[in-house]
């Protein structure tokens, strides 16, 4: 069960509204930033009421009821607190037991988001560079560029994965390898032993660079032997994952996310950057996310049957997608993603902007509620057709 976010605000009642309006307003999730760029340079224009939002990401069905209830319920002279904020400790502690760390391990960060630009500012500079997929999440690619780093791109391979052969020859003397997995756009992930492989090896030969496994959408993975690379994080410096509650959680409009590492990387990375600080809400809607293991089952669940129904959809009419491991998926639709974009933005649904180099061919749409993709079908067909 999961609810809208105008359902959201409504069921946190007034006083919450407020926050958590706010929060939903200027907390987009890092996605919708990027596509704001875009809207910038003229991409795209304004939204249509009712459009189908398929472009960021985003998780259409909500947080667990579960942290609505924990959120209402939080007693409103603990918000009167803030020098630290009660429950943020806690938090902490809870991300450390479910990471199966200590919490000197773990770093928040008001959005995953941040953890990645930190990282590109900790290990990357004018003479270490930034290796990462092409495409892949850019993000970090646009804050070593701001940096002046160096951007070594290694294009995916054939099946549109990470290429972790290409990316170890790329990475002997560079300043952070950025693993992307499962990888945002292209929707692939590469199992535990094959991360654990490409990363012991790029530390042989390469010590002093710094590994970060972006594991934003694990969750959704359900490729036998896929999971999170945490153990390798906590065994070798330098090495470390981030995580978000902004995608399967579903709470992009409180802006949380956290990393794993050893102690040392830990505090190399959290000096680097801002990483905003967890308030009290977060803290609370945290603790109680993590906690409601039946939710997230349901969730993946959800996931992937709203995912196995699109791809079929779309193989159908004779559009292929990789198997997705993720909350969108990637479809050769054999034209530019811009006319495909416009296409569909005139007619309520949104879809996600170009990923060049593959922008001449590929669309990436974020997965909805079932009743969305239902709807969004209709006018795929229609534009496709
Ligand atoms: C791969 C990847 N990493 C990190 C982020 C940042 O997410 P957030 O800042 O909402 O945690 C995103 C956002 O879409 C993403 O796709």
């Amino acid at each position: 069960m999961a609810f809208s976010r105008r359902e959201f605000v409504r069921r946190l009642g007034a006083g919450g509204a407020a926050v958590a309006s706010a929060a939903h307003i200027i907390g987009y999730g890092q996605e919708e930033l990027l596509a704001f760029v875009g809207e910038a340079q003229g991409q795209r224009g304004p939204m249509l009421a009712g459009t189908i939002k398929l472009s960021s990401n985003e998780n259409l069905r909500g947080p667990s009821p579960k942290v609505i209830a924990a959120l209402r319920q939080h007693p409103s002279k603990d918000l009167g607190l803030g020098y630290p904020p009660p429950t943020v400790s806690a938090f902490e502690a809870a991300l450390a037991t479910f990471s199966g760390a200590k919490p000197e391990n773990v770093i928040m960060a008001t959005g995953s988001g941040e953890i990645l630009t930190a990282a590109v500012m900790a290990y990357c500079s004018p003479d270490r560079a930034l290796v990462t997929a092409d495409p892949s999440y850019s993000s970090p690619n646009g804050t070593a560029q701001s940096i002046k780093a160096p951007v070594k791109l290694t294009p995916v391979d054939a099946r549109l994965r990470l290429d972790l052969e290409a990316l170890i020859r790329g990475s002997i003397g560079a300043g952070l390898v950025f693993l992307c997995n499962p990888n945002n756009p292209t929707s692939s992930v590469h199992t535990m032993s094959d991360i654990e492989r490409a990363v012991r090896t790029i530390k042989e030969r390469s010590p002093q660079t710094g590994i970060l496994i972006d594991e934003a959408y694990l969750e959704y993975a359900t490729l036998p032997g896929s999971g999170s690379m945490v153990k390798l994080a906590l065994e070798l410096p330098g090495v470390f994952i981030s995580r978000t509650f902004s995608k399967a959680y579903g709470l992009a409009g409180l802006r949380m996310g956290y990393a794993v590492g050893q102690p040392e990387t830990m505090r190399k990375v959290g000096r680097a950057w801002g990483l905003g600080s967890i308030n009290e809400l977060q803290a609370v809607a945290g603790i109680a996310a993590l906690s409601d293991t039946a939710h997230m089952e349901w969730e993946k669940g959800e996931n992937k049957r709203v995912r196995d129904w699109t791809q079929a959809q779309f193989k159908a009419m004779g559009f292929d997608s990789p198997d997705s491991q993720t909350n969108f998926i990637f479809v050769n639709i054999r034209k530019p993603a811009v006319q495909f974009r416009d296409a569909c933005r005139a007619q309520g649904v949104a879809v996600g902007r170009d990923f060049p180099p593959m922008e001449k061919t590929y669309a990436r749409i974020s997965l909805g509620r079932m009743e969305d993709m239902e709807k969004a079908m209709v006018v795929f067909k229609q534009v496709l057709s």
